[in-house]
Formats: C-alpha cells, sequence, structure tokens
C-alpha cells in the first residue's frame, strides 16, 4: 500500500472498539446510485499499446531498488485487452454507475496543449464508455488518478510549475469533455489531491517520489487553481449542451481526540482534519482562502492565492455540485506539545490508533493502516455536510480481509470481513441520511477488481473480483453479489420510506 503499512499494531492485546456492532442493513434512497471505481494505471496495462506515451508512473513502477514491491502496471489485469468480459461482469453484480480514470498520456501521449491527439487512446475509452451505456450503466470518469504524463514533469517539473501546468491540462479536460461529454454526465477533475501532494512530494512513496515539505503546496496550490480553470471551462463552454455535472473527489480520515478530556486533543483533532481535507475543501468548495490553521502554522511555504485566482475561486465554487470523498478509516489526533517543526505539514498532531484508554479505533483489516471505522464514517459525513452543503458521493470505500494476500482463490471469494464492513459503511450512510439530515447520493465499492496497489504492487487486495495476476481470470467474491443484493433491498425499504428532506440544501 502506498500508506506506510510499517507498525501494524498488535491486534492481540488491544481492545478494539466497535467490534460487536451487527449490520442492520438499514434502508437508503430509492434513487441512491451504487457502482463500483478504477484507476487507469491499477488496472489497464497496455503500457505500450496503440500509441500510449510514458507517465511517471512508468517509471516510478520500473525504478531500482523498486518502490513498488518489485512489481509494476505494464500489464495490471490486462483491462486494456478485456474491456468487453469486464463490463460484462460490472453488470452482472447490478451497478447503477462506473467510476473509470482516463489515462491522460493515452489520448495525449506527450500530454502537452499543442501535441499531438492519439485517435486509438480515444476509440478505447468510446468503446469502454459504449459498453457501459449499452448495459445501462452510467460512466462517470476521472480525469486525474496520478499518472501524469511524463514528458510534462521533464518540461516543467509538472505540478510544481502552476502555470504550465494548468495550460496542459485545461487542453486535455475540454478534448476529453469534447470527445465523451455527450455520453459522461459526471466528471472527476482530481483524484485525492492530498494524496498527490503529500505522498507524491512530500514521504515519496508514490509519484514522482520527491522528498519535500514546501513542495507539497505547491502542487496542492497547482491542483486548486488547475481544478477551478478546468470547471470553469466545462461551465462556459459544454455544461449547456452536456447537461453534466463537475467537482473533485478528496479523501480524508475522521481524526477523534486521543483523550476525549483534553482540549488539546480536541483541537488537534480537528486541525488534522483542516490540514487533510480543508486545504483543498475550503478554497475550492467555499472559494476561501486556505484555512486559518494552515496559514498560521504553514507560514511561507503556502502560496497565497493572487487577486485573479481568488476571483476564479468564488466564481466556480457553487459549480462544484457535487462532493466526491473517498473514505476508508479513522484515527486519533494526539496534539503535539513542541512548537511544530519547520517542515511539519499535519498540523503538529501524532496520528495514533489507540487512545488514551488502550481503545484501538475499530477491528484491524488486511492491511495495518485500515481500521474499520463506520461510526467515525458517520461522524466524517456530517463534518463535511455541516462545512461545505453540498451532496456526498461515496467515490471510494472497501478493504483487505486480514491475510488476504496468501490466500487461495476459494479462501478468497469467501470475504465475509469485506462484507461486514461495506454493511456497516452502508449503515452508517443510512443513519447520516434520515437520522442525521445529510444528504448523500450514491456509494462506489473501491475496487472492481483485485488490481496494482501502488506501492504495495499486487501485494494487497481490495477487489470485489479475485483476479489470478499470471491467468487474469476473474472470479467474483461474495461481497460483490452481497452488495448486488444488499442495495437492491435497502433500495425498497428506502422506497417505503418516501422522500428525505435534508437539513439544508446547498442552493
Ligand atoms: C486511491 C486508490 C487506492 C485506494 C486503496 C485510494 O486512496 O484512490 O487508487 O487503491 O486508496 O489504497
Amino acid at each position: 500500500m502506498f500508506k506506510s503499512d510499517e507498525g501494524a499494531a498488535n491486534a492481540s492485546s488491544e481492545v478494539a472498539s466497535s467490534v460487536q456492532d451487527s449490520v442492520g442493513e438499514l434502508p437508503l434512497p430509492p434513487d441512491f446510485v451504487w457502482g463500483a471505481a478504477t484507476a487507469a494505471y491499477q488496472i489497464e496495462g497496455g503500457v505500450h499499446q496503440d500509441g500510449k506515451g510514458p507517465s511517471i508512473w512508468d517509471v516510478f513502477s520500473h525504478l531500482e531498488p523498486s518502490h513498488t514491491s518489485g512489481q509494476h502496471g505494464d500489464v495490471a489485469c490486462d483491462h486494456y485487452n478485456r474491456v468487453s468480459e469486464d463490463v460484462a461482469l460490472l453488470a452482472s453484480y447490478g451497478v447503477d454507475v462506473y467510476r473509470f480514470s482516463i489515462s491522460w498520456s493515452r489520448v495525449i501521449p506527450l500530454g502537452g496543449r499543442t501535441d499531438a491527439i492519439n485517435e486509438k487512446g480515444i476509440g478505447f475509452y468510446n468503446d469502454l464508455i459504449d459498453r457501459l451505456l449499452s448495459y445501462n450503466i452510467k460512466p462517470v470518469a476521472t480525469l486525474y488518478h496520478w499518472d501524469l504524463p511524463l514528458e510534462l514533469e521533464k518540461r516543467y517539473g509538472g505540478m510544481l510549475n502552476t502555470a504550465e501546468f494548468q495550460a496542459d491540462f485545461s487542453r486535455y479536460a475540454c478534448l476529453c469533455f469534447s470527445r465523451f461529454g455527450d455520453r459522461v454526465k459526471q466528471w472527476i477533475t482530481f483524484n485525492e489531491p492530498y494524496i498527490i501532494s503529500i505522498y507524491g512530494h512530500h514521504s515519496g512513496v508514490l509519484a514522482p517520489g520527491h522528498h519535500s515539505s514546501v513542495e507539497p503546496f505547491r502542487v496542492g496550490h497547482s491542483i486548486i487553481v488547475s481544478h477551478a480553470a478546468v470547471v470553469e471551462e466545462y461551465v462556459t463552454g459544454f455544461q449547456k449542451c452536456q447537461q453534466g455535472s463537475i467537482s473533485i473527489v478528496m479523501n480524508g480520515d475522521y481524526y477523534e481526540p486521543y483523550d476525549a478530556s483534553s482540549e488539546a486533543d480536541r483541537a488537534a483533532a480537528q486541525r488534522r482534519m483542516e490540514f487533510y481535507i480543508g486545504w483543498f475543501g475550503d478554497p475550492i468548495y467555499l472559494g476561501a482562502d486556505y484555512p486559518a490553521s494552515m496559514r498560521n502554522q504553514i507560514g511561507s511555504r503556502l502560496p497565497h492565492f493572487t487577486k485573479s485566482e481568488r476571483e476564479l475561486l468564488s466564481r466556480t465554487a457553487s459549480s462544484n455540485s457535487f462532493y466526491g470523498m473517498n473514505h476508508y478509516t479513522s484515527q486519533y489526533a494526539r496534539a503535539r506539545t513542541a512548537s511544530p517543526a519547520q517542515d511539519d505539514c499535519f498540523g503538529n498532531v501524532d496520528e495514533l490508533h489507540i487512545n488514551s484508554d488502550g481503545v484501538a479505533i475499530g477491528p484491524l483489516s488486511g492491511v495495518s493502516w485500515l481500521r474499520v471505522t463506520h461510526h467515525q464514517f458517520r461522524k466524517l459525513l456530517c463534518w463535511l455536510w455541516t462545512r461545505y452543503r453540498r451532496p456526498i458521493y461515496i467515490t471510494e470505500n472497501g478493504c483487505p480481509c486480514p491475510g488476504e494476500n496468501t490466500m487461495t482463490v476459494e479462501e478468497a471469494v469467501d470475504d465475509q470481513f469485506r462484507i461486514r464492513y461495506f454493511g456497516l459503511y452502508l449503515d452508517a450512510i443510512s443513519r447520516a441520511i434520515y437520522e442525521d439530515g445529510v444528504n448523500i447520493s450514491g456509494y462506489y465499492a473501491w475496487s472492481l477488481m483485485d488490481n496494482f496497489e501502488w506501492s504495495a504492487g499486487y501485494g494487497i487486495q481490495f477487489g470485489i473480483t479475485h483476479v489470478d495476476f499470471s491467468t487474469f481470470v476473474r472470479t467474483p467474491k461474495k461481497s460483490a453479489y452481497y452488495l448486488r443484493e444488499s442495495l437492491k433491498r435497502r433500495k425498497e425499504m428506502g422506497s417505503m420510506i418516501g422522500k428525505v428532506e435534508s437539513k439544508t440544501t446547498f442552493h
């Protein structure tokens, strides 16, 4: 996994919260959509096929010594050559929607605004979109899921050059709107700006693998400004005739105070979420500056928005008509007593899985950073709704089962741990909708199939479909059918309740 997998807690000696919770199978609104999500580099393969240009991931996954557990995405799930099989599989799960990402260097091999378009790459996505629609599955496209065209990194340092990046990203986005927007009605500009900034440019565990305490904030700034510019291009040039929506997908854990009786820890938990989510959410959804907590601490490392950038943000804020949220787990935050280190990027907090009473935030999954924390998921939904007031789509959610990486296929498909995780998280959504008044429109399981899990290579499995990476045989896991049946039942129950009014709507 790209998030550190070191220091797995000793699960036997801790008291895990919520171990006893059982799934209530609670209702969901009848128009609630569900589906599965993937990303181009994690599944496509076809790295040299049909004129695709290289991306920073093609280099990063071939570094020596390896940064990706000795593995790469050259072939991945071979989805590039198995689209018809994969879409049929997806349809057999009864999904309403499918979230995939477009590989920028497949459609513009060099990536730049005057570089050539690769019609074969365009054709691949046209075919995927048409197949989805033939099964009545709505395509939802992410423009950027981490695979920057390598040439742009070489030419000007990629996202480190805000103006150049913005211009190239706009041309790429407009190409996608004009070629696919007649059929793609929901657009996501960037997947997880926090991860791109921090893991790509601070810890260096993701491409391009930089270690800096300044770069993350420049990269974050480039993403925010490029996002807003593309939202404006969509709204002014395409939305009227294409009738689609556009926004961004952010991720974020919920933070509980390490010691609930400590005011400092309670403040640390809030501050940590501002450094994680508010960093991007406040400028994008509120048209505001970076959170004051960041301004105060990050100082000159945090760029200032120019006058024209501020105007762009305030013009476009309301056009982000939904909040895309990837969410997996939660943590405890403990305030540090010393003043923040010069290079701190996190709000001067320690992040922990066990609190001051020795209680674990939740049961451990198959990867050390992910614990089952459905109660905190519900709290996060409320936190986001209160702050941003946009209908929420959970654009990724899922987990690997404990020990799944050493299981036979027969064992792996009987994924009871994942089924329970999905059940508890869906219940949390139901409670947030019906009890807390949060507007939540849809849910995507991560992921349609086991795939290239970034720095963990193929060693961690998030799929609802098992993939044998030597034969490419796909075998549905029980969770895929659980989701199909459970969502059907939940929506049937929801149709008997009638329409829910959110506490306050945005517009
Ligand atoms: C990313 C996915 C990744 C998943 C599980 C998300 O942050 O968008 O690409 O596979 O987490 O680690």
